[in-house]
């Protein structure tokens, strides 16, 4: 018999083993503790993955969606459009540059941007003679966005598209847009060299401590774009012209650098580097384990018509349709529990849950709900209605490598048993 207290099933645990282990030691061992080898190999390794001309390795994913906006050329009283789900560091770096967010809602289905309503705000704010510079995609869960249609409206109103690929690995994900280039070369990047010559878009990863590959915390850009990886390359370290390494360590080393831009300190420690490359090895299996328990989910959940169930994702790049989405993740399972199908509410939906020992957590309490960005633009629930409602139903469950078929089959017993408990009539 299960105790809940005892046998609690986590919202989210990594899986870490003993190759991480000797990857940690490896680098402790070696005399140099950041930025070096170990974070040049995970590029390596990683723009390989993703398919990408370059990989910049960072210290997060929100450094990284900085640097690509910064390094696009976004500045102050640009607006960037995105959908307001999804978490604050999506825009708050189009606040750290001055620029302003754009909220744009989602798509009921996907939970991903809606490009029917994302090419409406487009017209609109060129309609009343503002430009929108930049669009950020977030591919919610790690189910990509229909990212031709949203690459197309981009590029027809002049905005360059930043993929917000935080829930995703990068297998699931070519990592570049759909082929040939669509990346709103209208777009001038303000410290571009070769602009145009490279096209491809930006794409960010997370390594966070709860998400598919994991260093604690980190994150990778990559582009196909020459140009920008070079300028985020540089405002990664101080806008120092080369790195430490190179400085201190590498053959021919010498103390001189210039600086060349008031720089951030947003590189990635051959700490991390080492716990990176372990997970991007293991990523395609984990990703796989995840996909099987979402299965088991959907098989299990099919015969409760009160919970809205995640959209699948088709295992290929080709979109599903005008606002289909192709590839999957699987970084979270988010249930919708349907307006008026239980007698309970969500928050207590959540609450009997707990008590049943299964960890959640909601994704997302939409941006245009949180006061600085609802007092900010003066935004109310209803302006983003499909945003508002997703989130009202919304109960992300555990879903990861780590996870036992038993504890699996515990969470399907409990959202099983609470929904026949509390169905409200004719839901059962
Ligand atoms: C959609 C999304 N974007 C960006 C981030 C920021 O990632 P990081 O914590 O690596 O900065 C997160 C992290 O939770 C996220 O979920």
């Amino acid at each position: 018999m299960t105790n809940p207290s005892t046998d609690f099933i986590p919202f989210a645990r990594p899986s870490i083993g003993t190759d991480e282990e000797a990857a940690v030691l490896r680098v402790l061992r070696s005399g140099w503790l950041t930025t070096a080898t170990e974070a040049a190999e995970l590029e390596r390794e990683f723009a390989a993955a993703a398919g990408a001309a370059h990989a910049v390795a960072v210290n997060s994913a929100t450094a990284g969606l900085h640097l690509a906006l910064e390094a696009l050329g976004i500045g102050p009283g640009d607006r960037v459009a995105m959908s307001p789900y999804t978490f604050t560091a999506t825009a708050e770096v189009v606040r750290y540059l001055g620029g302003e967010p754009l909220f744009v809602d989602i798509d009921p289905e996907t939970l991903n941007i809606s490009p029917t309503a994302l090419r409406s705000t487009l017209q609109r704010a060129s309609a009343s003679g503002s430009r929108v510079r930049a669009v950020i995609a977030v591919h919610i869960a790690g189910l990509r966005c229909n990212m031709r249609a949203v690459t197309s409206a981009a590029q027809e109103y002049g905005a360059a598209v930043v993929e917000d690929s935080a829930h995703c690995v990068p297998r699931s994900y070519s990592g570049t847009h759909p082929r040939p280039g669509t990346d709103g070369a209208e777009v001038a990047p303000a410290h571009s060299e070769t602009a145009g010559a490279d096209r491809g878009c930006v794409s960010v990863f997370s390594f966070y401590a709860t998400k598919p590959v994991t260093s604690g915390e980190g994150g990778m850009v990559v582009t196909d774009r020459t140009d920008l990886a070079r300028r985020m390359r540089v405002m990664r370290l101080h806008g120092i012209d080369r790195d430490v390494w190179n400085r201190y360590r590498a053959e021919g080393a010498t103390w001189e650098y210039d600086v060349v831009a008031p720089g951030y300190k947003y590189n990635l420690a051959d700490l991390q580097a080492a716990i990176a490359r372990v997970q991007l090895h293991k990523a395609e299996r984990m990703r796989r384990r995840r996909a099987e328990i979402a299965q088991t989910y959907r098989t299990a959940f099919a015969a409760l018509p009160g919970l809205l169930l995640p959209a699948a994702g088709e295992p290929t790049e080709e979109p599903a349709g005008e606002n289909g989405c192709s590839d999957h993740g699987h970084h979270l399972y988010i249930i919708r529990l349907r307006e008026g199908a239980l007698k309970i509410s969500r928050d207590e939906f959540i609450d009997r849950l707990t008590e049943f020992g299964i960890g959640t957590s909601v994704h997302y309490r939409p941006l245009h709900l949180m006061s600085y960005y609802r007092d900010r633009y003066g935004l109310q629930p209803d302006d983003f209605p499909v945003s508002w409602q997703a989130y009202q139903g919304a109960v992300s469950l555990p879903i990861y490598d780590a996870m036992t078929s038993a504890q699996t089959e515990r969470v399907t017993e409990a959202v099983t048993t609470l929904y026949h408990r509390h169905a409200a009539a004719g839901q059962d």
